[in-house]
């Protein structure tokens, strides 16, 4: 016999190979296939990450797991079918007519997926995602994470995106040690995670208001992680997806290793050009700094991070030590 958790990963085993099929079937190769394709994706690429398609109707991967022997109960708790109360109360698939990203633990095995639109309908939300379940905690885990970590650990960096499209299409440029948020800010463990593999992240946020604000509170909480922190800024409306579709693989990497700043170079440059002549944003963007500095658990790597800052905003070191003397100390 099984006890739950082992029932709820082979259901989303199942779940995960339905999806991966209906691509070879006539509405997934019409809709799902076609999508893929016109994103760039490759069937190895489709097979690597196990993308798929959930097809459009209320029930269709609900009565092919229950013909094969699952229970409504696991389905429910693996996240896969939903409930509608009433009379009678009725059950339905939670992902219908979208294509599918397979979420995987550290091991390979299908924990969750998040699921694309594939019209403009702005009344829908574009991704649906597997909730909370027993086997899949969401702040514990990164996508890509199982197919990212022998390069990350090879390449003793990890780049940190916003989205599965970013890591697929990263993989297709030939970066493997890749792995995406998912749109949410990053939590503590997933930090952890990351650290398992190596102590550097490169992040790689959209190019628009929203990313840019993520990846100042990413970049402050790796810090705190005592991780090493870089970053890259992309042209604007342009998320790493985007771009290296629009240039190409080799000037996509070439972008990466051209433009990969260290946080202070990042922020100092988001700023400097109101910054420039502006006394008042320079003093703030000088806070911002030490802001980010306060964040360095270690004093060796911190104080080495100062100097960098002083030569940076042509301030002397003296003065940024005064500014994160006042922070550190109220923080004690
Ligand atoms: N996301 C989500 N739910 C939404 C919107 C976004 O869960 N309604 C998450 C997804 O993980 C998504 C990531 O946030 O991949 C980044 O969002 P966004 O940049 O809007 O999507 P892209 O990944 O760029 O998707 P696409 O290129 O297909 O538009
Ligand atoms: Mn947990
Ligand atoms: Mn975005
Ligand atoms: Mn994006
Ligand atoms: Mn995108």
């Amino acid at each position: 016999a099984f006890n739950e958790r082992e029932s709820l990963y082979i259901a989303l085993g199942f779940a995960k190979d339905f999806f991966v099929a209906n691509l070879q079937k006539e509405e997934g190769k019409a809709i799902g296939f076609s999508y893929f394709k016109e994103r760039g994706f490759s069937q190895a690429i489709i097979d690597k990450f196990d993308l798929g398609y959930a097809m459009d109707g209320w029930d269709h991967l609900l009565k092919a797991a229950k013909k094969s022997g699952h229970s409504e109960e696991i389905l429910l708790k693996a996240g896969l079918i939903l409930q509608k109360e009433g009379e009678p109360e009725r059950l339905y698939d939670r992902f219908r007519g979208r294509v599918t990203f397979t979420i995987h633990n550290l091991g390979g095995k299908p924990i969750g997926f998040g699921a694309r639109i594939l019209t403009q309908d702005k009344k829908q939300p574009k991704y649906i995602n597997s909730p909370e379940t027993e086997v899949y905690h969401k702040s514990d885990v990164l996508y890509g994470m199982f197919q990212a970590k022998k390069s990350i650990r090879e390449k003793d960096n990890c780049y940190l995106v916003e989205g599965y499209t970013d890591v697929v299409s990263m993989h297709l440029s030939g970066i493997e040690n890749v792995v995406a948020s998912s749109g949410t800010s990053l939590t503590e463990n997933q930090i952890k995670l990351i650290k398992r593999f190596t102590d550097n992240v490169t992040v790689l946020f959209d190019g628009d208001a929203a990313g840019i604000k993520a990846s100042l509170r990413g970049i402050d909480m790796l810090l705190e992680g005592g991780l090493n922190v870089k970053a890259v800024v992309f042209p604007e409306g342009n998320d790493p997806d985007s771009y290296s579709r629009k240039v190409g693989s080799n000037a996509f990497q070439e972008y990466l290793a051209k433009f990969s700043k260290d946080f202070i170079a990042f922020k100092i440059s988001l700023y400097a050009e109101e910054a420039s002549n502006d006394p008042i944003k320079r003093a703030d963007l000088i806070k911002q700094v030490v802001q980010s500095l306060s964040k360095i658990p270690d004093p060796i790597i911190r104080s080495v991070y100062i100097r960098q800052s002083a030569n940076l905003l042509e301030i002397e070191e003296e003065i940024i030590q005064i500014e994160l003397n006042k922070i550190l100390l109220k923080v004690q």
